[in-house]
């Protein structure tokens, strides 16, 4: 892991020097790095042995473009506990350097993996454009489903974190476990999303550093808001409209107040345990054990 932070900070680098500063502005913020660990992890588990710190920052990479990219979409003023980037660096430097991110993590997908990594990862980052597009359009459409909300999540965040599994068993050619770990990724980002919608209603405990309430604000129907609408009837009309800041707490307080993040929280670790079906492909080790343990913690973390 420290040597994937080194090489991410060298991938950083371009004599575009604005681009440097955007991206080391994100870069070094913090974040879980949990896409280049998963990426260790699953290459590991399936035998991959060698240096892997550069293929570990592929992930990476293009989770900073779409952070970048995502913040200016959602309007989101907090990212890993400081101001969203477009609003120390500007909207144009920020979408660009969000399109440079995407572009370095593809390349050096080339470069280290084949071409099976290379067209997995652009598959997944039409995936992730596409959910986000999906999110967008079912915005304050109170009438969504749970199957279109699984849907939107499997695109925007299950599709890297299935890529970032699976690539190990990529780069080794073995077809089979790639799409086991594929599965597996699948699956524990499904959980991982849930995990961050129940974050972003202030989770159970917890603080993200991104705020409370930004996707009760923008009525984006995510799981805990889709189960709170089942059991409180009155919320509907509540939200017919876009709320106003001031009545923002006092939502967020009640779609809580259902239970809703618990039940939600439940369908996470479901998801989890469906997930780690997928590992009996792989012998017993250490890594395979460290992916469980990942997995669990990515549906019961509290940042
Ligand atoms: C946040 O991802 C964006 C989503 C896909 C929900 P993370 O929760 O992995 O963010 P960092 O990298 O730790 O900041
Ligand atoms: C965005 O989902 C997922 C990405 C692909 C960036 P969210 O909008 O829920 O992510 P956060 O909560 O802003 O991190
Ligand atoms: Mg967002
Ligand atoms: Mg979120």
């Amino acid at each position: 892991m420290a040597l994937a932070e080194q090489n991410l900070h060298t991938l950083l680098g371009s004599n575009a020097h604005e681009i440097t500063g955007a991206g080391g502005y994100l870069a070094e913020a913090g974040g879980k790095r949990i896409r280049p660990l998963l990426t260790a992890l699953g290459a590991r588990a399936v035998g991959v042995e060698g240096d892997m710190s550069r293929l570990m920052c592929v992930g990476e990479l293009i989770h900073l473009g779409s952070l970048l990219h995502d913040d200016v979409v959602d309007d989101a003023e907090a990212r890993r506990g400081k101001r969203a980037a477009q609003h120390v660096h500007g909207n144009a430097l920020v979408i660009l350097t969000g399109d440079f991110c995407l572009a370095r993590g593809v390349l050096l997908a080339s470069e280290e993996g084949g071409h099976a990594c290379v067209s997995g990862l652009a598959e997944a980052v039409l995936a992730m454009s596409e959910g986000e597009v999906l999110q967008l359009r079912r915005a304050g459409c109170l009438d969504t489903t749970r199957e279109e909300y699984l849907d939107i999540i499997d695109r925007k965040s299950a599709a890297l974190i299935a890529w970032c599994s699976a690539v190990g068993a990529h780069v080794l050619d073995d077809a089979d476990r790639a799409r086991a770990m594929e599965s597996f990724g699948r699956a524990v980002g499904v959980a991982f999303q849930i995990t961050d919608d129940v974050l972003d209603y202030g989770g159970l405990v917890g603080e993200t550093g991104k705020g409370v309430g930004k996707d009760l604000r923008d009525r984006k129907l995510t799981l805990p808001l889709l189960i709170a609408l089942e059991r409180d009837p009155g919320l509907r009309a509540a939200l017919a409209e876009a709320p106003s800041e001031d009545a923002l707490p006092a939502l967020v307080q009640r779609v809580r107040a259902t239970g809703a993040l618990e039940s939600a929280l439940t369908e996470a670790r479901e998801w989890v345990d469906r997930s780690l079906t997928h590992l009996n492909v792989l012998p017993p080790s250490p890594y395979r054990s460290a992916l469980e343990d990942l997995a669990r913690y990515l549906a019961d973390r509290v940042s």
